[in-house]
């Protein structure tokens, strides 16, 4: 038994405050247990009875290797398929059956599909074959990334550490918003925390959606639309940068574009950003940071990546149930 509120992880619907606090409070522990051979070791035996299945049909780079990381951090075994073409599916096996047979072998699956919903919707099935194996939802269509939106917050707290943590911070989402699941998912963990102020940056064509808006609202959340992004970049505290979202225009029926460079952070606005800021983007990027920035001392993104791993860690731990585990090594030996 993991968290009360949580044996699969779908959406960030399911989170509450002291749950992402936790996990960014347990990530921190096992990124210093893990320093050391015998920490590692002891991470390690916690979960080496437990298998996984990543069924990413949906292109990753970073979720998928932070996700298979986390798993030998925490001694999991993984097996993988990342096309459908390589399943049975190709032979017209329907995906409830496919991942009806990925229960029968493993303990924990982690998937990522182009599909809304479709995580719900296989969790739901598989609780009524009475064959209940943990789903984590890796990112869903153009809808939730919830893990993402996890390791967010985690970097932000770590961010703002020495500034009082999240909140009162001004935050602006720059990019393609209306598409981009990892900003979708992260407004609504930030309406979580106090007097946070969003910024959503980008062409109406590809402004957050009514849905998300709706929700902000009744949270009180405050936000402001605008499509002027230097007239944001000096009031902010951090800034979450994403990419054209394209690989949906052929869903879409169509491509549409903007132009990049008027949602990009250069070497000219970055001179507007506060010293103190932050620059985030879940990656990957194309030109929307050009690559002087990485330079910056205020460019986070890459350590986003890292903190990934441990966020995951952490989250599969309140999953299974030995977080409890972790806080009592931690107590015991740091
Ligand atoms: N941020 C993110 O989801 O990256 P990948 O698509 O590479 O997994």
């Amino acid at each position: 038994m993991g968290h009360p509120n949580l044996y699969h992880c779908l959406n960030v619907h399911q989170f509450d405050r002291s749950f992402v606090e936790e996990n960014c409070a347990l990530a921190d522990k096992v990124r210093d247990i893990a320093k050391s051979k015998t920490g590692a070791e002891y991470l390690a035996s916690l979960l080496n009875h437990k298998r996984a299945m990543l069924y990413f049909v949906q292109p990753s780079t970073r979720t998928f290797l932070s996700f298979y990381s986390s798993c030998q951090v925490l001694g999991i075994k993984c097996a993988e398929v990342r096309d459908t073409k390589t399943s049975s599916e190709i032979k017209g096996e329907s995906e409830e059956d496919t991942i009806r047979t990925f229960s029968s072998y493993v303990d924990l699956i982690i998937m990522r599909h182009p599909k809304e919903n479709f995580a719900d919707k296989i969790a739901a099935s598989l609780d009524s074959t009475g064959r209940r194996v943990p789903i984590i939802n890796a990112g869903s269509g153009k809808d939730q990334h919830p893990t993402q939106a996890l390791l967010d917050i985690y970097t932000l707290q770590r961010s703002f550490r020495h500034r009082g943590g999240i909140d009162g911070k001004k935050i602006a989402m720059v990019g393609d918003l209306r598409r981009g699941r990892t900003c979708r998912s992260l407004s609504l963990l930030l309406s979580m925390f106090d007097d946070v102020k969003l910024y959503f940056v980008a062409p109406r064509e590809f402004q957050m959606t009514n849905d998300i808006l709706k929700l902000l609202n009744a949270s009180e959340t405050k936000y402001e639309i605008t499509d002027d992004l230097n007239k944001v970049i000096p009031e902010v505290d951090a800034v979450y940068v994403t990419r054209l979202q394209d690989e949906w225009d052929t869903t879409e029926g169509g491509a549409l574009n903007y132009d990049v460079s008027r949602y990009s952070i250069n070497s000219v606005n970055l001179r507007m950003l506060k010293p103190d800021a932050v620059i985030l983007h879940p990656l990957p990027r194309r030109e929307e940071i050009a690559l002087e920035v990485d330079a910056d001392p205020r460019a986070v993104y890459w350590r986003q990546v890292r903190n990934g791993m441990w966020s995951r860690v952490a989250l599969i731990t309140q999953i299974f149930g030995c977080s409890k585990n972790i806080n009592d090594y931690y107590i015991n030996n740091y």
